[in-house]
């Protein structure tokens, strides 16, 4: 496995392995890698000639207050993951190498970014769109492969890519839970033991939700509120959303159906976690669903 810190290294890399009719699958990552992250490179390995992961915490998607500081950071772990999940080349630029002095330029998605996630923390999508289009131009991806977890993540890059005519195949990866339910991400890192058991309760109000579904249930306020209903039973959990929306355009619904996707953002003591599902997708399962 090489590791590149360089944008130059990284980007000779993609060329020449183009040139030689190789093709590249991409995981970009912001490192601390978990199961979740190993689904995708499992996805990307047999997706592609060459696997690249890019390791960037990247400043411009954190807002004033967020946890850009305190993100969890292990690149000596990371590293091991990698070669011990057969990936060819660990891409991991230095904030400097990414935004040199006099960097001004962006990508700004539009509609899409602005409810959910884009609403509670405005400026999010714009850094990742942002570094994501970046990262395309460095590693030159025939495709390039993204958690579900960050459900309105993936809509936006796939929005950018199509508008933009970027030509990289996006392919979505279903959510990997604990066995609890605990949908993985490396934020969980930051909970308590009396925390990660109040986590739970953000699987628990999907599980509910979509069982008033299977039930026959389509009204979005019952759905939500099943769901808001079982995060309300935990005292150390706070809502930032709970919301139903079409899978695709993130547009509102009024009436609930397969194609739906209930998105929730709820914080956990100071820890922010997201979780979702398509209402057409099942209950919440074991491990990966
Ligand atoms: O999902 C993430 O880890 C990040 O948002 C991404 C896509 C690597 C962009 O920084």
């Amino acid at each position: 496995m090489d590791t590149f810190f360089s944008v130059a290294e990284m980007s000779r890399f993609s060329s020449r392995s183009r040139k030689e009719g190789k093709s590249i699958s991409f995981v970009p990552t912001m490192g601390f890698l978990h199961e979740g992250h190993v689904s995708l490179i499992r996805e990307a390995r047999r997706r592609g000639d060459v696997c690249v992961v890019s390791i960037f915490v990247n400043p411009t998607q954190f807002g004033v207050g967020e946890d850009f500081q305190s993100y969890p950071r292990d690149l000596e772990r990371d590293t091991e993951i990698a070669l011990k999940n057969g990936v060819d080349v660990l891409f991991v630029p230095g904030a400097a190498e990414m935004y040199p002095k006099g960097y001004q330029t962006y990508v700004n998605v539009e509609e899409i970014t602005l409810p959910l996630c884009g609403a509670s923390r405005p400026g999010h999508f714009r850094g990742v769109a942002t570094v994501v289009a970046k990262l395309f131009n460095i590693v030159k991806p025939d495709s390039a492969i993204f958690g579900e977890k960050d459900y309105q993540q993936l809509a936006v890059i796939r929005r950018m890519v199509g508008d933009l005519n970027m030509g990289v195949e996006i392919v979505g990866m279903p959510i990997v839970r604990e066995p609890d339910g605990l949908a993985m991400s490396s934020r969980n890192a930051y909970l308590s033991p009396a925390e990660r058991k109040s986590a739970l309760c953000l699987s628990r109000a999907i599980a509910a939700a979509i069982e008033l579904y299977r039930s026959g249930n389509r009204s979005v306020p019952a759905l939500r509120n099943e769901a808001l209903r079982i995060i309300g039973e935990e005292p150390a959990a706070r809502v930032d959303y709970v919301e139903l929306r079409d899978g695709e355009s993130l547009a509102e619904v009024d009436t609930a159906d397969d194609g739906t996707v209930l998105a929730l953002a709820v914080r956990i003591g100071a820890t922010r976690l997201i979780d979702n599902r398509m209402l057409g997708r099942g209950v919440v399962c074991r491990e990966t669903c």
